[in-house]
């Protein structure tokens, strides 16, 4: 547990945190897990992403509509080249914990507390912000029940609606070489679904109202199991904060409390795998949080970075083949790939991600298992934390509109460049193995 000061005060804001309501159903956590598994049979894709931490102070309509916004428009594009229905996971509505790798941070001869994320405590660089204060808990509890009430109340209006695309519109700068593209694609859809609508004679906007569904790191143990409830209709524990709760690299061992926690609760469950993982512990922790070999259950999520990827992925998934447990491989290339620039900041090469992406598409295909989903950190502003793109953004572009407390994330045009690049002509042969 952290040193948060005062250990009444936590366990007062434990026990209000408990008995308020859930912020997602059961039912929709089956739901997803049945989606998941189809995407281990290679029926669907996973599209998992969003910001490396979500902010309290950025919890307004602008900004959430623009994240739903990026998500849809790379479903859409992800649905139209792989040709088979997306399940749409965000990294929203409570991704407000970080792991760090060092418990302090120095600045000139001052040492306090690292930044944990809004949850824990507060970015500013002063002893009061930097102490843990369980209240937080309970404002993160309340930024994410209004985020997602946002995100529902789009979706349910019609904002996601697949027969609307051009709701998703961007504001696309006039020069941007992926706007004809885009538009080609979202103009084949509506197409399709009219001329599907004219020979059919009814209306497919309900069938096409698109699910999307809420996921976060469960690092934060007290917070996750605060909203931890047993369902008699299942006879089961579900984590009902989040739809789909996943362990960091940091936090994957198989003695400690993560692990431990992650067993007892039904929810899908996303496993980070990075280069540490050996094939062994990666059987081991398949034996634990999934016993039954329920499908659905286990979404393996590797950020191996481009320089390892090749080293440490091909025995992973022999190691798991050998288990005969049902897994959904998902690649995250962002983590794997962060680097440092001169000027001490961090980022990520867009070629490098692409890079990963493909190589994981091709050693899946080349070891008879399949890629079905990704995970990205991005956001649909237009920010500069990641360099490369179509828009050849360079170092020194990084200062202009750097807003990650974090990790940088893809901007709206570079996350979007990536999903027309994984159905584009060199993905297209690994991506369609699949099916
Ligand atoms: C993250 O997803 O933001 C993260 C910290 O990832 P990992 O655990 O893979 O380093
Ligand atoms: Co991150």
């Amino acid at each position: 547990m952290l040193p948060y000061p005062d250990q009444d005060k936590v366990a007062d804001v434990l026990s209000r945190l408990g008995r308020l309501p859930p912020l997602v159903t059961s039912w929709e956590v089956e739901r997803l897990k049945s989606e998941l598994a189809e995407a281990q049979r290679g029926e669907r894709f996973l599209l998992q992403g969003g910001d490396c931490a979500e902010r309290f102070d950025e919890c307004n309509s602008e900004l959430i509509a623009k994240k739903l916004k990026i998500l849809m428009q790379m479903s859409l594009v992800l649905l139209y080249g792989l040709k088979k229905p997306l399940v749409r996971v965000g990294r929203i509505a409570g991704q407000y914990a970080k792991p760090r790798s060092t418990d302090t941070e120095t600045r000139d001869g001052v040492t306090l507390p690292t930044f944990r994320g809004d949850l824990i405590n507060k970015a500013g660089f002063t002893p009061e912000e930097r102490t843990p204060d369980p209240e937080l808990m309970l404002v993160g509890y309340q930024r994410a029940s209004l985020t997602l009430n946002f995100i529902r109340a789009l979706v349910d209006s019609g904002f996601a609606d697949l027969h609307h695309p051009e709701y998703w519109d961007m504001d696309f700068a006039s020069h941007s070489s992926l706007e004809q593209e885009y538009r080609r694609i979202v103009s084949s859809i509506s197409d399709s679904m009219d001329f599907f609508e004219s020979i059919s004679g009814r209306s497919i906007h309900q069938t096409t109202r698109v699910a999307m569904f809420t996921s976060h790191e469960g690092l934060h143990l007290p917070y996750e199991q605060a909203q931890t409830r047993y369902i008699p209709r299942w006879e089961r524990w579900y984590n009902l904060a989040t739809h789909f709760p996943w362990i960091g690299v940091r936090t994957g061992d198989l003695d400690g409390a993560h692990v431990e926690y992650f067993r007892g609760i039904s929810n899908p469950l996303g496993i980070k795998v990075g280069p540490r993982m050996t094939g062994e512990s990666l059987q081991k922790l398949l034996a634990v949080l999934n016993p039954l070999n329920e499908p659905g259950r286990i979404t393996l999520i590797h950020r191996f970075g481009v320089g390892q990827i090749e080293k440490k992925l091909p025995s992973l998934i022999r190691a798991v083949q050998a288990t005969g447990s049902p897994v959904l491989w998902c690649c995250d290339p962002m983590h794997g790939n962060t680097e440092i620039t001169a000027d001490g900041v961090k980022t990520r090469r867009f070629d490098n991600i692409l890079d990963e992406l493909e190589m994981s598409f091709e050693i899946h295909g080349s070891t008879d298992s399949h890629l079905g989903g990704v995970h990205f950190e991005m956001t649909g502003e237009d920010v500069t934390e990641c360099t490369g793109g179509a828009r050849g953004l360079t170092d020194a572009d990084l200062a202009r509109s750097y807003k990650s407390q974090v990790d940088p994330r893809l901007n709206y045009e570079q996350a979007l460049e990536l999903a027309m690049r994984i159905t584009g002509k060199n993905f297209r042969s690994a991506a369609s193995q699949d099916s």
